[in-house]
């Protein structure tokens, strides 16, 4: 089988905003707790961070995280996650049954993210509070001084406002199992009252508004049209929440997941431009894609993961990825790039234990799982401009997605240092795939880097007992050549090249 794929240099979607390669960090299971905090393990800070997930969040190359939640935001009171730990309260958190000791809160978080180079994405509670808890909240972290809750994130050591730009006006409140969650016509209002209030206190915030947590919500759609008839000058993001897995033993059609994420996007686009043509709006909502990945959401749930005994930080939502889980994962962030001139901003959910490329044992390692790879040589390796290219290639058949391409594939292009990248997955479970590439529109001369991520087995994984069972492998044979690159893609398998 062959495929060839035409990149035309002129072909631009958008200037790579580097927001597209965020995570999510919640209050729940052991990605805080026994997660990126854990201040008894030997590479603990002063703050109690492990110092060696930080590398490795540093080598993922997330850069804007998602905080404190997450189904966890819509009972939270932020005011018990600061001032001195002694004093902090321990509380039952409803959305995972589990205590919350709020030993970390919102001025140590502050600080793991500068230690990780990461900026601070907040997500405000909308569940249980409203306005005025969003308005304090804004006014501790971002007030430069002279007021009451500025004067108190300054006697907690924060002498500096954290200056958050990106704020979340609370999370999925379209589920029936979010604690306090609405009606579409509720919380379009709600979320527009607040935005309004928090653009009076700084009119460049940047207000993500909840769409739906996911395109197979009942609601889905209508949703998003009367919560942005309500709030539509007051926002500038609209969220979309989606979670992958394979199901029944099809794989053929969980490789084509990316299809399913292609279909959320233009219909949330198309919904947002209905209603601010309708509202006759020069403005133009985002996506702020802010939770994405693969999650086995039906074997949690089957499997009753409640955790009835309200314990500190359980082993909750802790998947294993293969081989496969990689190669979707990574076709799902070459989508999000192709849609980069409608989704400004995603983070991957989560980071660290709980559906996370990061795993970690207490008082012990920390390792990369399958998904880690791809993730972390995209976020390295696209710069400048995301480039559509042209691709030209068979279909096979699938149960859920109909007839999808075996190949998919984005391009993206660096003019300040002549530098270019292409990503690819082949999705065919039997055939390599030779595909020709003409990058003569890219200035490329040779190929810098060419991995990939493929097992002969496709539900390897790396686990605690074999850490590096999966990683990336150079992608042997590939040419470049006046102008045309030829590489041959194992079947099931992520690859990436660097030009230079
Ligand atoms: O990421 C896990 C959970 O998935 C989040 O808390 C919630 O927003 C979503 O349902």
């Amino acid at each position: 089988t062959t495929a060839t794929i035409a990149i035309d240099r002129t072909a631009v979607v958008a200037p790579i905003n580097r927001r597209i390669f965020g995570s999510f960090v919640e209050h729940l299971g052991r990605c805080v707790y026994d997660g990126i905090y854990e201040p008894g393990h030997p590479t603990a800070n002063e703050d109690g961070f492990r110092l060696d997930v930080i590398e490795l969040v540093k080598e993922l190359g997330s850069t804007t995280i998602r905080y404190p939640g997450g189904n966890f935001v819509s009972g939270y009171r932020w005011e018990d996650g600061v001032g001195p730990r002694e004093d902090r309260p321990v509380r039952r958190d409803l959305a995972w049954h589990a205590l919350e000791s709020n030993q970390v809160g919102t001025d140590e978080f502050a600080r793991w993210c500068k230690l990780t180079g990461s900026e601070l994405m907040m997500a405000v509670n909308l569940g249980t509070r409203g306005i005025e808890a969003a308005l304090d909240l804004l006014e501790y972290t971002n007030h430069p001084s002279g007021t009451a809750l500025s004067e108190k994130r300054i006697a907690n050591g924060a002498t500096e406002p954290y200056d958050i730009r990106m704020w979340c006006l609370g999370n999925e409140m379209d589920g029936p199992w979010q604690t306090g969650y609405m009606t579409a016509d509720d919380y379009g209002k709600i979320a527009a009252r607040t935005a309004q209030a928090m653009k009076a206190a700084d009119k460049n915030l940047e207000l993500v508004v909840c769409g739906s947590s996911g395109s197979a919500m009942p609601t889905f759609g209508d949703w998003e049209r009367t919560v942005l008839e309500h709030s539509y000058e007051h926002v500038d993001y609209i969220s979309c929440h989606a979670y992958y897995q394979e199901r029944g033993g099809d794989l053929d059609s969980y490789l084509a997941s990316s299809l399913e994420m292609q279909y959320f996007i233009e219909t949330v686009v198309a919904t947002a431009d209905h209603v601010g043509n309708k509202l006759r709006s020069k403005k133009k909502i985002q996506l702020s894609f802010d939770e994405w990945n693969i999650w086995y959401l039906d074997e949690h749930q089957a499997s009753d993961e409640v955790n009835e005994g309200w314990e500190f930080a359980p082993r909750q939502l802790e998947d294993v990825y293969s081989v496969a889980d990689a190669v979707v994962l990574g076709n799902l962030l070459i989508t999000l790039l192709k849609n980069h001139d409608r989704v400004g901003s995603a983070s991957l959910a989560q980071l660290v234990n709980v559906i996370a490329p990061i795993m970690t044992e207490p008082g012990g390692a920390v390792w990369r799982q399958t998904t880690f790879f791809p993730f972390s040589v995209t976020s390295r390796l696209a710069r400048g401009e995301v480039l559509r290219p042209r691709i030209d290639v068979g279909t096979y058949a699938t149960k859920v997605h109909g007839d999808a391409p075996l190949v998919d594939a984005v391009a993206t292009a660096d003019a300040e240092t002549g530098s270019s990248a292409v990503f690819l997955v082949n999705r065919s479970q039997t055939e390599s795939i030779e595909v020709s590439i003409d990058v003569s529109g890219l200035e490329a001369s040779t190929i810098t880097e060419a991995v990939t991520l493929h097992d002969d087995d496709v539900y390897a994984k790396n686990t605690l007992e074999d850490q590096n069972r999966v990683g990336l492998r150079d992608l042997s044979g590939a040419t470049l050549a006046d102008g045309i690159l030829t590489v041959t893609l194992p079947p099931v398998s992520w690859s990436a090249l660097g030009l230079g």
